[in-house]
């Protein structure tokens, strides 16, 4: 066995533990969420789910982590044997499958970058963006050929991530963060500075801040809050216990998770400010209301930006390269934490060498990826992304912490062992926020998800999720999750290295 790899510093962790939090869904989708789920009182859900689930989840993962000092397998293995050790496997199969095409989209905003120098995109930059870039196929489940357009610079995003993986967690990943995330400050101020001093800047934050108190008793608005949280502070799979098992022995864990959990929500908080200031500048120069420029995801970034870009007075190009060098910064910070938690698992599993692990583990993820650079790409990517994130992490949140609340009954050994170490205690609230408040709400929000795609619920043509065919949904949403749990349970029945436990 080589010797365990450690964080050098607190600063490296804390660094390395919030850029992993800040990723493309700070900049890209909690401004929506926000505005969609009653703009203003979306703040109350959404302060009640980082209170209640959140942080307390960051501190029994950060708990978990420096305890069994393990990847999530090992650190589950460690805590009940194999009965545990899938949970963490799973977390690791799921992380796998949001590697594959997460990388995809730092690649596509790499070439927007570079784009925006000359703004590419001309006037019609959702034909543009399905045309010219993706070559996208006409029906969902087409695969059709590669694009090399965007097969190479995914390339380049798994070439960076393999070099920072390998180096190591304090010479690769704890550097790579320190150089990262400062820099991503730095420049994503400087958008939103910009943003909010544009005209009508002031229409897109009224937009957003208005408050539609009336959405409070809405129920739809709670889960969100809560599902939001959980993809935005990377909890649940696998990442942070991950991260926090390279933890020194004399390390605080409660602090350092309020600490992660405030910078990423004020990250966040700055985003929306941004993005919103963008959207209020675009709708004031059409003529129209924010409410038809609002968009998230795929659509905000790669559509309606280049669009505002375009109507930028002065600088535009720098401006638009500044926004798309942000989403290439905040998601490799993200991308190589999710690598990380296979490369552990791997190598303790087996006992190989980091090395080894890495290149297994980059390679195969880099080599599934290219299945969403081909043309039939984007859907196979919408489908797999709203299956893995609503079936893997949401479920994965509820039963680790039924599993650790009320089966392996281990709150208490660990609010001994974080309060052994920590400035700031934890008690009884904390383990009320863990054995009874995130499970309701988590449970009631499988049901609610089971019951809208099962019954067909969305609203769409067909009621599938995006009114996609039936043999779509299923090969490339529900099965993708199962893929998840399959490989998880054939993972936790191989044996273990002797030397590794
Ligand atoms: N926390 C990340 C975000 O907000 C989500 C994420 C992290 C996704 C790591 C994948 C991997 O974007
Ligand atoms: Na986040």
């Amino acid at each position: 066995m080589e010797q365990r790899s450690q964080w050098g510093t607190r600063a490296g962790f804390i660094m390395a533990a919030v850029g992993s939090a800040v990723g493309l869904g700070n900049i890209w989708r909690f401004p929506y969420v926000a505005y969609e789920n009653g703009g203003g009182a979306f703040f109350i859900p959404y302060l009640f789910a980082l209170l209640t689930a959140g942080i307390p989840i960051l501190i029994m993962e950060f708990t978990i982590g420096h305890k069994y000092r393990g990847s999530a397998p090992l650190s589950f293995f460690r805590m009940k044997g194999k009965g545990a050790e899938w949970i963490g496997w799973w977390g690791i199969f799921v992380s796998f499958v949001i590697s594959t095409y997460y990388a995809v989209i730092i690649a596509w905003a790499m070439k927007y970058t570079i784009y925006s120098f000359n703004l590419k995109w001309g006037d019609d930059t959702g034909g543009f963006l399905f045309g010219d870039v993706l070559n996208l196929a006409d029906n969902p489940g087409e695969v059709g050929g590669l694009v090399p357009g965007v097969a190479l610079p995914l390339l380049l995003v798994w070439a960076i991530a393999f070099v920072i993986l390998l180096a190591g967690v304090k010479r690769g990943i704890e550097l790579a963060n320190r150089i990262f995330i400062p820099t991503l400050i730095v420049v994503f101020l400087l958008v939103v500075i910009r943003a909010v001093t544009l005209d009508g800047a002031a229409l897109g934050l009224d937009a957003l801040f208005k408050p539609d108190l009336s959405k409070l008793a809405d129920s739809t608005v709670w889960v969100a809050a809560y599902g939001h949280i959980f993809f935005s502070l990377s909890i649940a799979f696998a990442i942070m216990i991950t991260y926090s098992s390279y933890l020194p022995k004399k390390s605080d864990i409660t602090n350092n998770a309020f600490i992660t959990g405030f910078a990423n929500s004020g990250f966040e908080l700055l985003a929306g400010i941004g993005v919103f200031a963008a959207l209020g500048f675009m709708a004031s120069q059409s003529g129209v209301p924010v409410s038809e420029v609002a968009s998230a995801g795929v659509g905000l970034a790669f559509v309606v930006f280049p669009k505002i870009i375009n109507e930028m007075p002065g600088m535009s190009g720098l401006f638009g390269a500044l926004f798309f060098l942000s989403l290439v910064l905040a998601g490799i910070t993200s991308l190589i934490s999710i690598c990380e938690t296979y490369i552990a698992g791997f190598s303790e599993k087996f006992n190989i060498s980091r090395k080894k692990a890495v290149v297994f583990g980059v390679g195969s993820a880099a080599i599934i990826s290219m299945l969403f650079a081909t043309r039939g790409g984007l859907y196979f990517l919408d489908a797999a992304d709203y299956f893995i994130n609503q079936f893997g992490v949401a479920a994965i949140g509820l039963i680790e912490v039924i599993m650790i609340a009320w089966v392996f009954r281990k709150l208490g050994v660990f609010e001994t062992h974080a309060n052994e170490i920590s400035d700031i205690r934890v008690g009884m609230l904390w383990k009320i926020c863990l054995s009874v408040i995130t499970p309701l709400v988590l449970g009631y929000m499988m049901i609610d998800l089971f019951r809208k795609n099962i019954l067909k619920l969305h609203g769409t043509d067909n009621g599938n999720y995006e009114g996609y065919p039936d043999a779509f949904i299923f090969q490339s949403g529900w099965l993708v999750a199962l893929f998840a749990i399959v490989m998880a349970i054939i993972f936790t029945m191989m044996k273990w290295n002797k030397k590794t436990t």
